[in-house]
């Protein structure tokens, strides 16, 4: 079988384990053949495609980034986007796609399998928001990245008596700022599932201070929002499938805190940092089984289907499962996170 690859969406620590994976048991193993399409849904519109073999993909297990390119193209917003993907791959005789991406890509992804295409989902995402799947490549790698910062921002904080505001990626969930805010002691963390009164907090960070600590440290996820009409965020720009450019909550939330406690605030924006670099073992391994899994999943025609992490066990769950609705984080961790609030 000729077989497709592409990488869609932000990019994430885990990529190229995921093609390394599909080429070497696919070629080896199934005697298919493959190609890349370069940045995403947008080099299966232009037809810009590379081949992929077991040998143009070794080395590539331990570097961030993707070898394909990445864009945010969706073929549903140009006007004759989707006849575009549908002559590519008539033209190019592709059999089936396997699509590395998360709810944006997917989403596309299912629509394109309702209409006939055989494909073939991985879920990738630093934010941890895809449905039915306990767990995405590339999460691990942005908490351990956004840990070490913590670490680093704790020494200083304490050196210099100051608040210590952190803000990481995480636009419609906040798991990698509750993870990584429970595993590097964060005094206060702020996620979009719940939307936080500037008050509160600047009052958990005084009592905090006034019970001898000199310093305190706040995770805050790039889309937390304030509880209604308690204070007022600036809006961004918008991409092709609609979400806003975010980035700015930290520095807002610096110069609240330093004016109603009068404790010199600092912040670091973690941004893209979190998705750069070399995936952790956890991320590697990851990534190696669902890629694996996929090309299995395409061996035996097994299309329309997302392949999944369910417990110990890679599983395949039907593509509308993952793209339907966000997880979010759910209350029992963020409940374990917060004693140790304050
Ligand atoms: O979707 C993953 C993500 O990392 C979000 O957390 C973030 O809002 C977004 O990508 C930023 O993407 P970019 O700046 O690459 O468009």
């Amino acid at each position: 079988m000729r077989i497709g690859i592409l990488t869609g969406g932000g990019d994430c620590p885990g990529l190229n384990a995921v093609i390394r994976a599909v080429v070497r048991k696919g070629e080896l193993i199934h005697g298919h053949n493959f190609m890349g399409f370069r940045a995403g849904w947008r080099g299966v519109i232009e037809c810009d495609t590379v081949e992929l073999t077991v040998s143009n993909t070794r080395g590539i297990l331990h570097r961030g980034g993707t070898i394909l390119g990445t864009s945010r193209t969706n073929p549903y917003q140009q006007d004759d986007g989707v006849t575009r993907v549908l002559d590519t791959l008539r033209r190019e005789r592709v059999e089936a796609l396997v699509v590395i991406g998360g709810e944006d890509t997917l989403g596309v992804a299912r629509k394109l399998a309702a209409d006939g295409v055989n494909l073939v989902g991985v879920p990738k995402t630093i934010d941890n928001d895809l449905s039915a799947t306990d767990f995405t490549f590339g999460f691990n790698t942005a908490v351990q990245i956004a840990t070490d910062a913590i670490d680093r921002l704790h020494t200083t904080a304490e050196s210099h008596d100051r608040v210590m505001v952190v803000e990481v990626m995480g636009r419609h969930a906040g798991w990698i700022a509750t993870y990584a805010g429970m595993a590097g002691g964060a005094d206060v963390i702020l996620i979009p599932e719940e939307p936080f009164d500037i008050d509160e907090v600047c009052e958990r960070i005084r009592h905090r201070h006034q019970r001898g600590a000199g310093f305190s440290i706040v995770v805050v996820a790039e889309g937390a929002v304030p509880a209604e009409g308690t204070l007022t965020t600036q809006t961004g720009e918008v991409d092709a499938f609609g979400h806003m450019r975010l980035g700015g909550i930290g520095n807002q939330l610096q110069d609240e805190i330093e004016q109603r406690t009068g404790f010199e605030t600092r912040v670091t924006i973690l941004g893209h940092v979190l998705r750069g670099g070399t995936p952790t073992a956890y991320d590697r391994v990851l990534a190696t089984r669902f890629g694996v899994e996929a090309v299995d999943a395409i061996e035996e025609r097994d299309f329309g289907k997302m392949v999944a992490l369910r417990g110990l066990d890679i599983v395949r769950v039907p593509l509308e499962a993952a793209v339907t609705e966000l997880k979010t984080v759910d209350d029992r961790l963020f409940d374990a996170a917060a004693v140790f609030f304050g």
